[in-house]
Protein backbone atom coordinates (compact mmCIF):
# COMPACT_ATOMS: atom_id res chain seq x y z
CA UNK A 1 0.00 0.00 0.00
CA UNK A 2 1.63 3.25 -0.98
CA UNK A 3 -0.63 6.71 0.07
CA UNK A 4 0.18 10.07 0.47
CA UNK A 5 0.48 10.67 4.21
CA UNK A 6 -1.62 12.95 6.22
CA UNK A 7 1.23 13.70 9.04
CA UNK A 8 0.07 17.00 10.20
CA UNK A 9 -3.42 17.51 8.58
CA UNK A 10 -5.81 18.39 10.48
CA UNK A 11 -9.20 16.29 10.70
CA UNK A 12 -12.13 18.33 10.25
CA UNK A 13 -14.38 16.90 8.02
CA UNK A 14 -14.46 13.99 5.94
CA UNK A 15 -15.08 16.12 2.85
CA UNK A 16 -11.56 17.49 2.87
CA UNK A 17 -10.28 13.32 2.69
CA UNK A 18 -9.61 11.53 -0.51
CA UNK A 19 -11.18 7.81 -1.07
CA UNK A 20 -7.27 6.48 -0.76
CA UNK A 21 -6.83 8.79 2.65
CA UNK A 22 -10.35 7.06 4.15
CA UNK A 23 -9.11 3.84 3.12
CA UNK A 24 -5.71 4.60 4.56
CA UNK A 25 -7.32 5.31 8.06
CA UNK A 26 -9.48 2.24 7.69
CA UNK A 27 -6.76 -0.37 7.03
CA UNK A 28 -4.63 1.58 9.37
CA UNK A 29 -7.56 0.92 11.95
CA UNK A 30 -7.95 -3.23 11.32
CA UNK A 31 -4.23 -3.43 12.73
CA UNK A 32 -5.46 -1.43 15.56
CA UNK A 33 -8.47 -3.46 16.27
CA UNK A 34 -5.74 -6.89 16.61
CA UNK A 35 -4.35 -4.29 19.49
CA UNK A 36 -8.04 -3.61 21.55
CA UNK A 37 -8.51 -7.39 21.01
CA UNK A 38 -5.29 -8.63 22.85
CA UNK A 39 -4.38 -8.72 26.13
CA UNK A 40 -1.74 -6.24 25.88
CA UNK A 41 -2.87 -3.39 24.29
CA UNK A 42 -0.22 -0.63 25.27
CA UNK A 43 2.21 0.43 22.49
CA UNK A 44 4.47 2.76 22.40
CA UNK A 45 3.82 4.58 18.70
CA UNK A 46 3.08 7.47 20.19
CA UNK A 47 5.52 7.46 23.26
CA UNK A 48 6.68 11.47 24.19
CA UNK A 49 3.73 12.69 22.35
CA UNK A 50 0.86 14.27 23.81
CA UNK A 51 -2.91 14.55 23.35
CA UNK A 52 -5.18 16.99 24.95
CA UNK A 53 -9.34 16.87 24.47
CA UNK A 54 -11.08 19.97 24.91
CA UNK A 55 -14.70 18.66 25.23
CA UNK A 56 -17.44 21.87 25.81
CA UNK A 57 -20.21 19.51 24.89
CA UNK A 58 -20.93 16.67 26.69
CA UNK A 59 -19.51 12.81 25.37
CA UNK A 60 -19.22 9.27 27.02
CA UNK A 61 -18.19 7.71 23.36
CA UNK A 62 -16.09 10.41 21.68
CA UNK A 63 -13.94 11.32 24.86
CA UNK A 64 -13.92 8.39 26.32
CA UNK A 65 -12.40 6.44 23.31
CA UNK A 66 -10.11 9.33 21.92
CA UNK A 67 -8.50 9.29 25.51
CA UNK A 68 -8.20 5.17 25.15
CA UNK A 69 -6.63 5.65 21.78
CA UNK A 70 -3.80 7.96 23.12
CA UNK A 71 -3.06 5.86 25.74
CA UNK A 72 -3.14 2.31 24.06
CA UNK A 73 -0.61 4.06 21.65
CA UNK A 74 1.48 5.57 24.54
CA UNK A 75 0.93 9.07 24.40
CA UNK A 76 0.24 11.62 27.20
CA UNK A 77 -3.33 12.62 27.61
CA UNK A 78 -5.16 15.55 29.45
CA UNK A 79 -8.85 16.45 29.42
CA UNK A 80 -10.22 19.67 29.17
CA UNK A 81 -13.21 21.15 29.93
CA UNK A 82 -14.57 24.92 30.63
CA UNK A 83 -15.50 23.79 33.78
CA UNK A 84 -13.13 24.33 36.37
CA UNK A 85 -11.05 25.80 33.44
CA UNK A 86 -9.67 29.69 32.96
CA UNK A 87 -12.79 29.98 30.40
CA UNK A 88 -15.17 30.75 33.39
CA UNK A 89 -12.78 34.03 34.10
CA UNK A 90 -13.32 35.02 30.73
CA UNK A 91 -10.48 33.81 28.64
CA UNK A 92 -11.45 33.36 25.34
CA UNK A 93 -11.48 30.35 22.75
CA UNK A 94 -8.18 31.26 20.87
CA UNK A 95 -6.72 32.44 23.94
CA UNK A 96 -7.18 28.66 25.89
CA UNK A 97 -5.92 26.99 22.16
CA UNK A 98 -2.87 29.27 22.10
CA UNK A 99 -2.46 28.50 26.12
CA UNK A 100 -2.59 24.30 25.63
CA UNK A 101 -0.24 24.66 22.64
CA UNK A 102 2.13 26.33 24.37
CA UNK A 103 2.10 23.51 26.89
CA UNK A 104 4.09 21.39 24.04
CA UNK A 105 0.96 19.26 22.95
CA UNK A 106 0.81 17.88 19.31
CA UNK A 107 -2.64 16.77 18.64
CA UNK A 108 -6.00 18.78 19.60
CA UNK A 109 -9.39 16.77 20.13
CA UNK A 110 -11.87 18.91 20.33
CA UNK A 111 -15.75 19.06 20.55
CA UNK A 112 -17.66 22.47 20.47
CA UNK A 113 -20.90 23.63 20.19
CA UNK A 114 -20.37 26.56 18.01
CA UNK A 115 -20.67 25.31 13.87
CA UNK A 116 -17.16 26.05 12.35
CA UNK A 117 -15.22 26.41 15.26
CA UNK A 118 -12.68 23.50 14.75
CA UNK A 119 -12.08 25.45 11.50
CA UNK A 120 -10.97 28.66 13.08
CA UNK A 121 -8.76 26.48 15.68
CA UNK A 122 -6.97 25.65 12.94
CA UNK A 123 -6.12 29.01 11.74
CA UNK A 124 -4.85 29.69 15.73
CA UNK A 125 -2.32 27.00 16.63
CA UNK A 126 -0.27 24.48 14.95
CA UNK A 127 -0.97 21.06 16.61
CA UNK A 128 -3.01 18.95 14.60
CA UNK A 129 -6.91 20.16 15.41
CA UNK A 130 -9.08 16.70 15.14
CA UNK A 131 -12.81 17.84 15.56
CA UNK A 132 -14.77 15.24 17.91
CA UNK A 133 -18.11 17.15 16.61
CA UNK A 134 -18.70 20.49 16.16
CA UNK A 135 -23.03 21.16 16.93
CA UNK A 136 -24.89 19.96 14.25
CA UNK A 137 -22.28 20.71 11.09
CA UNK A 138 -19.77 17.44 11.65
CA UNK A 139 -18.33 14.82 13.52
CA UNK A 140 -16.03 12.83 11.13
CA UNK A 141 -14.13 10.08 13.34
CA UNK A 142 -17.97 8.84 13.76
CA UNK A 143 -18.25 8.97 10.27
CA UNK A 144 -15.15 6.65 9.68
CA UNK A 145 -15.90 4.08 12.56
CA UNK A 146 -19.02 3.78 10.84
CA UNK A 147 -17.31 3.17 7.56
CA UNK A 148 -15.40 0.62 9.37
CA UNK A 149 -18.28 -1.28 10.92
CA UNK A 150 -19.92 -1.15 7.42
CA UNK A 151 -16.73 -2.88 5.67
CA UNK A 152 -15.99 -4.96 8.71
CA UNK A 153 -19.55 -6.72 8.58
CA UNK A 154 -20.34 -6.17 4.42
CA UNK A 155 -16.38 -6.56 3.45
CA UNK A 156 -17.27 -3.41 1.19
CA UNK A 157 -19.03 -0.06 1.03
CA UNK A 158 -19.07 0.24 -2.56
CA UNK A 159 -22.33 -0.01 -3.80
CA UNK A 160 -24.67 -0.65 -0.42
CA UNK A 161 -27.76 0.91 -0.14
CA UNK A 162 -27.20 2.70 3.63
CA UNK A 163 -30.68 4.44 4.81
CA UNK A 164 -29.77 7.23 7.18
CA UNK A 165 -32.91 7.95 9.15
CA UNK A 166 -34.44 10.57 11.64
CA UNK A 167 -33.36 13.42 13.03
CA UNK A 168 -30.85 14.91 9.72
CA UNK A 169 -31.11 18.34 9.99
CA UNK A 170 -29.87 18.71 13.53
CA UNK A 171 -27.40 15.81 13.71
CA UNK A 172 -24.11 16.16 12.89
CA UNK A 173 -23.40 12.29 12.34
CA UNK A 174 -25.43 12.53 9.15
CA UNK A 175 -23.21 15.24 7.01
CA UNK A 176 -20.29 12.93 7.96
CA UNK A 177 -21.88 9.87 6.95
CA UNK A 178 -23.08 11.32 3.66
CA UNK A 179 -19.57 12.56 2.60
CA UNK A 180 -17.64 9.36 3.62
CA UNK A 181 -20.59 7.23 2.14
CA UNK A 182 -20.17 8.96 -0.74
CA UNK A 183 -16.48 8.88 -1.11
CA UNK A 184 -16.43 4.89 -0.49
CA UNK A 185 -19.24 4.27 -3.14
CA UNK A 186 -22.52 3.59 -1.53
CA UNK A 187 -25.96 5.16 -2.21
CA UNK A 188 -26.99 7.42 0.30
CA UNK A 189 -30.89 7.70 1.20
CA UNK A 190 -32.27 10.01 3.78
CA UNK A 191 -35.76 9.68 5.65
CA UNK A 192 -37.06 11.64 8.69
CA UNK A 193 -40.22 13.77 9.00
CA UNK A 194 -40.13 17.04 6.59
CA UNK A 195 -39.27 19.18 9.82
CA UNK A 196 -36.24 17.17 10.67
CA UNK A 197 -35.21 16.83 6.89
CA UNK A 198 -34.65 19.71 4.25
CA UNK A 199 -34.97 18.97 0.83
CA UNK A 200 -32.50 20.96 0.20
CA UNK A 201 -29.98 18.09 0.97
CA UNK A 202 -30.56 16.25 -2.37
CA UNK A 203 -28.23 18.84 -4.01
CA UNK A 204 -25.76 16.77 -1.99
CA UNK A 205 -26.57 13.88 -4.49
CA UNK A 206 -28.74 12.08 -1.92
CA UNK A 207 -32.19 10.50 -2.48
CA UNK A 208 -34.60 11.84 0.09
CA UNK A 209 -37.51 10.19 1.30
CA UNK A 210 -40.29 11.37 3.83
CA UNK A 211 -41.77 7.70 3.74
CA UNK A 212 -39.63 5.04 5.90
CA UNK A 213 -41.48 2.08 4.55
CA UNK A 214 -40.76 3.54 1.29
CA UNK A 215 -37.17 4.28 2.16
CA UNK A 216 -36.23 0.90 3.75
CA UNK A 217 -36.92 -0.91 1.12
CA UNK A 218 -34.24 -3.46 0.15
CA UNK A 219 -31.56 -1.22 2.19
CA UNK A 220 -28.33 -2.56 3.03
CA UNK A 221 -27.62 -0.82 6.33
CA UNK A 222 -29.76 1.43 8.24
CA UNK A 223 -28.18 4.21 10.55
CA UNK A 224 -30.45 5.36 13.09
CA UNK A 225 -29.79 8.95 14.34
CA UNK A 226 -30.66 9.96 17.58
CA UNK A 227 -33.72 12.77 18.12
CA UNK A 228 -31.54 15.94 18.76
CA UNK A 229 -33.39 17.24 22.09
CA UNK A 230 -30.60 19.65 22.76
CA UNK A 231 -30.68 21.30 19.22
CA UNK A 232 -34.45 21.40 18.69
CA UNK A 233 -35.31 25.44 20.11
CA UNK A 234 -39.07 24.42 19.68
CA UNK A 235 -41.21 21.12 19.04
CA UNK A 236 -40.32 19.47 15.46
CA UNK A 237 -43.20 16.70 16.08
CA UNK A 238 -45.49 16.75 18.08
CA UNK A 239 -44.81 14.19 20.34
CA UNK A 240 -42.52 10.89 21.46
CA UNK A 241 -45.25 8.48 20.54
CA UNK A 242 -46.07 9.91 17.15
CA UNK A 243 -41.95 10.04 16.38
CA UNK A 244 -41.93 6.62 16.89
CA UNK A 245 -45.28 5.08 15.42
CA UNK A 246 -43.97 7.16 12.17
CA UNK A 247 -40.28 6.84 12.15
CA UNK A 248 -39.02 4.49 14.70
CA UNK A 249 -36.86 1.44 13.72
CA UNK A 250 -38.37 -1.80 15.06
CA UNK A 251 -38.10 -5.47 13.62
CA UNK A 252 -41.82 -5.09 11.58
CA UNK A 253 -40.16 -2.67 9.73
CA UNK A 254 -36.76 -4.13 9.18
CA UNK A 255 -38.04 -7.20 7.22
CA UNK A 256 -38.74 -4.74 4.52
CA UNK A 257 -34.86 -4.46 4.30
CA UNK A 258 -32.52 -7.11 2.74
CA UNK A 259 -32.37 -9.64 4.65
CA UNK A 260 -28.79 -9.38 6.51
CA UNK A 261 -29.45 -6.05 6.54
CA UNK A 262 -27.29 -3.96 9.23
CA UNK A 263 -28.46 -1.51 12.16
CA UNK A 264 -26.23 0.95 13.33
CA UNK A 265 -26.85 4.35 15.85
CA UNK A 266 -23.88 6.36 16.73
CA UNK A 267 -25.32 6.66 20.62
CA UNK A 268 -26.53 7.84 22.68
CA UNK A 269 -30.09 6.02 22.08
CA UNK A 270 -33.20 7.12 23.12
CA UNK A 271 -34.75 3.61 23.12
CA UNK A 272 -38.71 3.43 22.28
CA UNK A 273 -38.14 6.96 20.27
CA UNK A 274 -36.09 6.43 17.72
CA UNK A 275 -35.34 2.66 17.71
CA UNK A 276 -36.89 -0.34 19.72
CA UNK A 277 -35.41 -1.50 22.79
CA UNK A 278 -35.80 -5.35 21.20
CA UNK A 279 -34.12 -4.31 17.67
CA UNK A 280 -30.81 -1.97 19.21
CA UNK A 281 -28.75 -5.41 20.75
CA UNK A 282 -31.00 -7.61 17.89
CA UNK A 283 -28.47 -10.33 15.83
CA UNK A 284 -28.34 -7.47 13.16
CA UNK A 285 -27.35 -4.81 14.80
CA UNK A 286 -23.29 -3.75 15.46
CA UNK A 287 -24.30 -0.54 17.84
CA UNK A 288 -21.82 -1.91 20.84
CA UNK A 289 -19.21 -3.12 17.99
CA UNK A 290 -19.20 0.49 16.50
CA UNK A 291 -18.39 1.88 20.13
CA UNK A 292 -15.55 -0.85 20.34
CA UNK A 293 -14.40 0.31 16.32
CA UNK A 294 -14.19 4.11 17.51
CA UNK A 295 -11.27 2.85 19.63
CA UNK A 296 -10.09 1.88 16.59
CA UNK A 297 -10.21 4.26 14.40
CA UNK A 298 -9.33 6.93 16.39
CA UNK A 299 -5.71 5.31 17.47
CA UNK A 300 -5.33 5.67 13.79
CA UNK A 301 -6.69 8.78 12.88
CA UNK A 302 -4.26 9.99 15.88
CA UNK A 303 -1.16 7.68 14.77
CA UNK A 304 -1.12 9.06 10.82
CA UNK A 305 -2.21 12.51 11.45
CA UNK A 306 0.75 12.63 14.02
CA UNK A 307 3.54 10.32 13.00
CA UNK A 308 2.25 10.12 9.48
CA UNK A 309 3.16 7.30 7.08
CA UNK A 310 0.52 4.73 5.14
CA UNK A 311 0.51 1.73 7.56
CA UNK A 312 1.79 0.91 11.25
CA UNK A 313 3.62 -1.47 13.05
CA UNK A 314 2.08 -2.64 15.29
CA UNK A 315 5.03 -4.88 17.17
CA UNK A 316 6.42 -1.43 18.59
N1 LIG B 1 -21.58 9.14 19.11
C1 LIG B 1 -21.13 10.08 19.96
O1 LIG B 1 -20.53 11.10 19.56
O2 LIG B 1 -21.35 9.79 21.27
P1 LIG B 1 -20.87 10.68 22.50
O3 LIG B 1 -21.65 11.96 22.45
O4 LIG B 1 -21.14 9.85 23.72
O5 LIG B 1 -19.41 10.97 22.31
Amino acid sequence: MSMASIQGKNLLGLQDLSREEIEMILHVAKKMKTVVNSDNKKLSLLKGKSVVNMFWEPSTRTRGSFEMAAKYLGADVINFTPRGSSIQKGESFRDTLLTVTAMGVDAIVMRQKQEGSPWFAATCVSPVIINAGDGAHAHPTQGLLDLFTIQEVKGHVDGLKVVIVGDIDHGRVARSNIYGLQKMGAQVHLVGPRTLLQPELASMGVTIHYNLEEAIQDADVVNVLRIQKERQGIGFFPSAGEYNALFGINQKRLALAKKDVLVLHPGPMNRGIEIDTDTCYSACSSIQEQVKNGVSVRMAVLYLTIMGGDDVDITR
